[in-house]
């Protein structure tokens, strides 16, 4: 895993940004994988920005990550919502190329079947885009998550539904299921980006990139994949041990690779 300290929050944004407005610079058809979330909120500032400069998403297509159980799209804090308020009401993405799981559906395992036979059928993800969850879940995948995961429902825990209780006006009124991409799903982009700003992240980025691979911290599955990149700001960072070196890796970086 390639790890990368940034100064701040902002800073993990921009690099984040370069990272997709690279890949659809050279790719315009670029296959990308979503995620929701306060880290991603400056992320799509970013390349709203960028869109506003020249960049076109017009043939790109997209999977979001995952959607609240029995949310309608309109609801403010599904994330259809999310996804239309902080990027696709302001880039040229049109919206039948931007496939989001269905929160309504009558007809769940049907509808995660779908979606995979969907991704497949665009090639496969080129760049997923995640954060992480405090408790270590990438998308919905929480602790216990199988790391083999396909697309599917899940309960959220009690912390997760905590932390995002903000967008339902309460943790009571927090959806208990959601409609997730599976880790195995995740595993199969070509290349994965993980996001994490705060010292809220800061025990569960040591354990997803430096402790055992295991389905107690869903994002440690991340280790068995060859092309991730683990960005994250000095408080987010702060609890790894191995610091020193990623810094050298990356400053030492040769300029072919970058
Ligand atoms: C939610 C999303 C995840 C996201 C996580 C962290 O649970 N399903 O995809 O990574 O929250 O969110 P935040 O960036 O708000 O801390």
């Amino acid at each position: 895993m390639e790890i990368v300290v940034q100064p701040d929050g902002a800073a993990v944004c921009r690099l984040a940004a370069d990272l997709v407005a690279a890949l659809v610079a050279a790719r315009p058809s670029a296959v990308l994988g979503l995620a929701t979330g306060h880290t991603m909120v400056g992320v799509y500032e970013e390349l709203v920005r960028r869109h506003g400069g020249g960049l076109s998403f017009r043939a790109v297509r997209s999977f979001n990550l995952d959607e609240y159980l029995g949310v309608p799209p309109e609801h403010p804090g599904s994330f259809h919502s999310f996804m239309a308020m902080h990027l696709l009401r302001h880039v040229d993405l049109p919206p039948a190329q931007a496939r989001i799981l269905d929160g309504l559906t009558a007809d769940v395992p049907a509808e995660c079947e779908a979606f995979e036979r969907e991704i497949a059928a665009a090639g496969g993800i080129d760049l997923q885009v995640l954060g992480i969850g405090g408790d270590g879940h990438i998308g919905f995948n929480e602790p216990s998550s199988s790391l083999a995961s396909r697309t599917r429902i899940k309960t959220l825990t009690a912390q997760t539904r905590t932390a995002n209780a903000a967008a339902f006006g309460g943790e009571g009124q927090v959806p208990r299921h959601v409609l997730t991409m599976g880790v195995g799903t995740i595993l199969d982009a070509r290349r994965c980006v993980l996001l994490a700003i705060g010292e809220r992240k800061a025990a569960a980025v040591a354990a997803a990139a430096e402790g055992a691979v295991t389905a107690m911290v869903p994002a440690s599955a991340l280790q068995l994949h060859p092309a991730v990149t683990l960005i994250a700001d000095e408080a987010a960072a702060s609890r790894l041990a191995r610091r020193a070196y990623y810094d050298e890796v990356y400053a030492g970086k040769p300029e072919w690779q970058r």
